[in-house]
């Protein structure tokens, strides 16, 4: 049988985005930019770079500014050709190559009721997904590593993370044995445990690789913490079916759907850039000098 590569990608961007408010009330959460792009942007470089060309992005109200903003624009398009603007012309094109699809969430009920929707559009093939307010340093290879491990184990994979005990009730956590060197054979999975009964420190980050079997298990399941349908909870039913991986994060990510992570992502990926890392640097240490005082 032919191997199945992981070609498609789900984005959910259906959330309220309540941590930004009011930034946005009427506009998502997902285009807040960091340096000179939206967030969402970023979540689909790093799977573009994997060979990913087709994306399915899960939407709700006010998220219309996502379809617009990866849609050709040719008004923008010729202004930018009439005045010579090639290298910008350049960037807004960069992604055309690659197919949207969009599906509205009409209530948000969790990012396992999110998922729900993309059944259709998957079919029998393993996927991605990708939660863009968990920026990952776009030098790493976290997604690709992933894959690789998928094409290896033929199982699902989870991104996980080791966090402070103080933060693991924000996260699906983990309990696992360590097969091999960032690898681990999960055991159990529970969706934002307090401190006290978490299963470990392993923390769920937002990279997915699943398989299209965990749509069967969302069907049925019924609302679990917060009254949403998780995802943590279709993986947990799952684990009773097959083998599940969890590949441990080492590299750099930023919570970037929390007011401070966007920030620490805004000043290191701005540090990245070429065109404004020299000032910012200057103009941070001469920060860090008044903060002294
Ligand atoms: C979601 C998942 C959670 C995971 C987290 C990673 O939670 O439900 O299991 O650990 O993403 O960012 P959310 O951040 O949407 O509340």
């Amino acid at each position: 049988m032919k191997e199945k590569v992981v070609r498609k990608a789900i984005l959910p961007a259906g959330g309220l985005g309540t941590r930004f408010l009011p930034a946005t009330k009427a506009s998502p959460k997902e285009m807040l930019p960091i340096v000179d792009k939206p967030m969402i942007q970023y979540a689909v470089e790093e799977a573009q770079a994997c060979g990913i060309e087709e994306f399915i992005v899960i939407t709700g109200k006010h998220k219309r500014a996502i379809e617009d903003h990866f849609d050709a624009a040719f008004k923008l398009e010729e202004s930018l050709k009439k005045s010579g603007k090639k290298k910008l012309l350049e960037e807004i094109n960069r992604l055309s190559h690659l197919n949207f699809a969009y599906i509205r969430q009409r209530e948000a009920l969790g990012l396992g009721h999110a998922l729900s929707y993309a059944r259709p559009f998957i079919r029998d093939e393993p996927f991605a997904v990708l939660l863009s307010d968990d920026i990952i340093d776009p030098d790493d290879t976290l997604l690709k590593d992933m894959i690789h491990l998928y094409r290896e184990c033929k199982a699902p994979v989870l991104a996980i993370e080791k966090v402070p005990m103080s933060d693991i009730s924000r996260y699906g956590v983990i309990s696992g044995t360590r097969e091999k060197e960032n690898v681990y054979r999960i055991h159990d999975l529970v969706e934002k445990p307090p401190p006290e009964s978490a299963p470990s420190d392993m923390a769920i980050i937002g990279r997915y690789i699943l398989t299209p079997d965990i749509f069967e298990i969302l069907e049925n399941l019924a609302p679990g913490k917060g009254g949403e349908i998780q995802l943590t909870d279709a993986l947990a039913g799952l684990l009773k079916r097959r083998t599940l991986y969890g590949y441990l994060f080492t590299g750099k990510r930023y919570d970037a759907g929390d007011k401070i992570g966007y920030l620490k992502a805004t000043v290191d990926l701005a540090l990245k850039n070429s065109e404004v890392s020299s000032h910012l640097k200057e103009y941070l240490i001469a920060v860090a000098e008044r903060l002294k005082h």
